[in-house]
């Protein structure tokens, strides 16, 4: 019988220039969207699918990271006394049991491929699911519990995929096609951050993947690729050809480049706007705005 995937890694060792100065003393995964921290929707979503350990590959500053899965019993307790039990439901969300959660450390900036490999040694012998938090995917279905539920028919290394327009290709990892068939796409190689022009297909990879451990073997052995920087990509692309295979999977749902501050915007929007809560308010916020704008052109 095929191995559950019971394990994800969550590559959180990034500096976050592109949000300085607010990333200067602020994680970039613990900025909010709306009121939860980006973390939040990675963990929500591969609690969704399954998965039991959590490990995270983390860098220095990342200290709040830590703080925010644990347990506050100071403010959980002001909180009982107050008899604010909606708040302390809340709370529970950030709570992981004793020993689901293990912080790794990359202790140099060497890429994804090298952050993944960081945590080998907790990963063993197992498939295992890789989260980049960055990429917050709104979906009926979580994304990651989709690609489980695919991964538990076809086995091998599967990645998230999503058309991108040509000219963004080389931004992304992008899958060369052997075969489409719909949802999944059976992949004959793979090029990471490909030179405009040159990619082969305009199917990006997003930050989702179910691996197998032979990519960890892979990257025992890899050298340094795109940008100088150890990728993942090419680890995975090793593993075309053998018995597992590689395969892209066309999710459902509406992926958000929350590493862009535009993509963050927009995820701030399309969140609030989905919440019971805000949206009357929000929308009416915004139709006034666009009159608004629309009446002074
Ligand atoms: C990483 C991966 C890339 C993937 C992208 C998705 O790139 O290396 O293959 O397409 O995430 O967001 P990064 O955005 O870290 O440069």
């Amino acid at each position: 019988m095929r191995n559950k995937v019971t394990k994800a890694i969550f590559p959180v060792a990034g500096l976050g220039t592109r949000f300085l100065p607010a990333t200067k003393s602020v994680p970039k995964e613990i900025m909010t969207l709306v009121d939860r921290p980006l973390i939040q929707y990675a963990i929500d979503e591969a609690r969704a699918a399954g998965i039991k350990e959590f490990i995270f590959v983390t860098s220095r500053g990342k200290g709040a990271l830590e703080d925010y899965f644990d347990h506050s019993p100071q403010l959980e307790n002001e909180l009982r006394k107050k008899g604010k039990d909606d708040l302390l439901e809340i709370l529970k969300s950030t709570n992981m049991d004793s020993g689901a959660i293990a912080y790794m450390r990359q202790h140099k900036a060497l890429g994804l491929g090298h952050a993944v490999w960081c945590a080998r040694r907790l990963i063993g012998n197992e498939p295992f699911a890789v989260i980049l938090p960055d990429d917050v995917i709104a979906a009926e279905k979580p994304c990651l519990q989709q690609m489980v539920e695919a991964y538990e028919k076809t086995g091998g290394n599967m990645v998230a995929a999503m058309e991108v327009p040509p000219a963004k290709a080389s931004s992304y990892g992008v899958l060369d096609v052997k075969e489409d068939m719909g949802s999944m796409i059976s992949v004959k190689g793979m090029v990471e951050k490909p030179a405009p022009g040159t990619e082969p297909s305009n199917l990006a990879v997003i930050g989702r993947y179910i691996l197998s451990p032979y990519v960890l073997k892979n990257l025992n052995k890899i050298k340094s690729g795109a940008g100088g920087e150890i990728q993942l990509t090419d680890a995975i692309d090793q593993e075309i050809g053998s018995e597992r295979g590689v395969y892209g999977y066309r999710f459902r749902g509406q992926r958000f480049d929350c590493g862009s501050k535009s993509g963050f915007l927009q995820a701030t929007v399309a969140f609030g706007l989905s919440r019971d809560d805000l949206r009357d308010d929000l929308h009416s916020y915004l139709t006034d705005l666009m009159a608004t704008e629309q009446a002074a052109q």
